[in-house]
């Protein structure tokens, strides 16, 4: 069996169904992006172009619901977890930018860096507050998640 190029496992879940739903959907889009990549053609770089876009748009979403959720439950690494995120939205834009400009960045690496970046934090970083929710809120940290 051919190994994909990003997917989701269970042992990535926080035990929040809702920020699953999300880790998942960013999954989705970075494999779009990666697909778009293997299309060295002019529509390639369309939908390069368009996967871009969507992914750092649901990035947005996605971190702003997290750091509303960490907020809500009072999570002490909140400060932290914020650092790991700004650092990384920095990167990327800066890529699109250069991106956008014309100047050459190379798209296998720009999604391979954002692979690696995602699945280490959803793998590692998130957990920590997947961990504090089911100590303190169980179910009801759900509810907290926009
Ligand atoms: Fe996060």
């Amino acid at each position: 069996m051919i190994e994909e190029f990003i997917a989701w496992k269970d042992i990535y879940s926080v035990g929040i169904v809702k920020i699953d739903d999300q880790h998942k959907e960013l999954i989705n889009l970075t494999r779009l992006l990666y697909d778009a990549c293997l299309t060295g053609t002019e529509s390639g770089r369309f939908y390069f172009k368009k996967a871009v876009h969507d992914l750092v748009n649901y990035v947005a979403f996605h971190f702003s619901a997290e750091e509303k959720l960490m907020e809500r439950m009072g999570f002490p690494g909140l400060p932290e977890h914020k650092k790991e995120h700004e650092k990384f939205v920095k990167k990327v834009l800066e890529d699109v930018k250069k991106f956008e400009s014309g100047k050459a960045i190379v798209p296998n690496t720009f999604v391979r860096y954002l692979r690696e970046w995602i699945l280490t934090h959803i793998a590692k970083t998130d957990q920590e507050y997947g961990l504090y929710a089911r100590m303190h809120f169980k179910q009801a940290a759900e509810e907290m998640v926009d």
